[in-house]
């Protein structure tokens, strides 16, 4: 690929770019070859959708993307800047400021409070407790969950609980949230619900995601869809997945 630093620049308005990355597994057996040659560019303040069949890589691009899974090649570049071949403890801060991310399972701490579990990774920051319990609180209550701050995991419906979920991972303003079939277990109401916050945080804040989803419906949602097929990500007509 040519223009890697024009592109990947900070003022060219790409925020992440995946350049010829390649991702295989090891296993007992054989080598799984993932990713071959996958390019992508994720713009700022865009809201990106990410399809394909299951077992194809889908969570393993966005694990890569994300600073959790190194590449056999091919290099992650966040503002033009490589993440994986920079030093020391680079990748632990990149992953707690720059990035956030959302599972399918919620994966909340079930001993927790939502409040707790939403200023998580601002204590995880050594921030001050008073302002991460504000921040915590006020990002709880966009996410319409203000009478709710005091329950526990399992006192939650799956909305809800995706939805302190969400607010824990935009507690440290990352640049880039990365959600994984965010509402894979929820019904089509709550599921609505959540891709319509995640809509009016991309309008409110710019906020930039990838999602990646299984669902038409919440696909055809997106700014922009790329398929993940035969390793490698192509660009896709929203209108036209089935
Ligand atoms: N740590 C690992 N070791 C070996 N193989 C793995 C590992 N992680 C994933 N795989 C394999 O890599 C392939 C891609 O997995 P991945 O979880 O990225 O798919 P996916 O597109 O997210 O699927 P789904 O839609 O079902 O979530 C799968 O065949 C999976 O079995
Ligand atoms: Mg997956």
């Amino acid at each position: 690929m040519s223009d890697i630093e024009n592109t990947g620049s900070p003022e060219s308005g790409v925020l992440l770019q995946g350049i010829d990355v390649h991702k295989s597994y090891k296993t007992p057996r054989d080598t799984l070859q993932i990713l071959e040659d996958a390019n992508l560019e994720i713009m700022e303040g865009e809201v990106l959708g990410i399809v394909g069949a299951s077992g194809v890589g889908k969570s393993t691009l966005l694990h890569v993307l994300g600073g959790l899974d190194r590449p056999n090649s091919g290099s992650i570049q966040f503002r033009g800047e490589d993440i994986y071949k920079k030093k020391n403890n680079f990748l632990d801060k990149f992953r707690n400021k720059n990035v956030g991310f959302v599972f399918q399972f919620f994966n909340l701490m079930p001993d927790f409070t939502a409040l707790e579990n939403a200023m998580f990774p601002a204590l995880i920051r050594d921030e001050n407790r008073k302002t991460a319990q504000e921040r915590a609180e006020e990002l709880l209550s966009q996410m319409g969950l203000k009478d709710r701050i005091h329950h526990k995991p399992s006192e939650l419906s799956g909305g809800e609980s995706q939805r302190v979920a969400l607010a824990r991972s935009l507690m440290n303003r990352p640049d880039l949230l990365l959600a994984d079939e965010p509402t894979g277990n929820l019904d089509s109401h709550s599921s609505g619900v959540l891709i319509d916050l995640i809509r009016k945080l991309n309008e409110d804040f710019k906020q930039t995601f990838v999602i990646v989803t299984h669902s038409q419906r919440i696909a055809s949602k997106m700014d922009r869809v790329l398929q993940l097929r035969d390793r490698k990500v192509m660009a896709i007509d929203k209108d036209l997945i089935i």
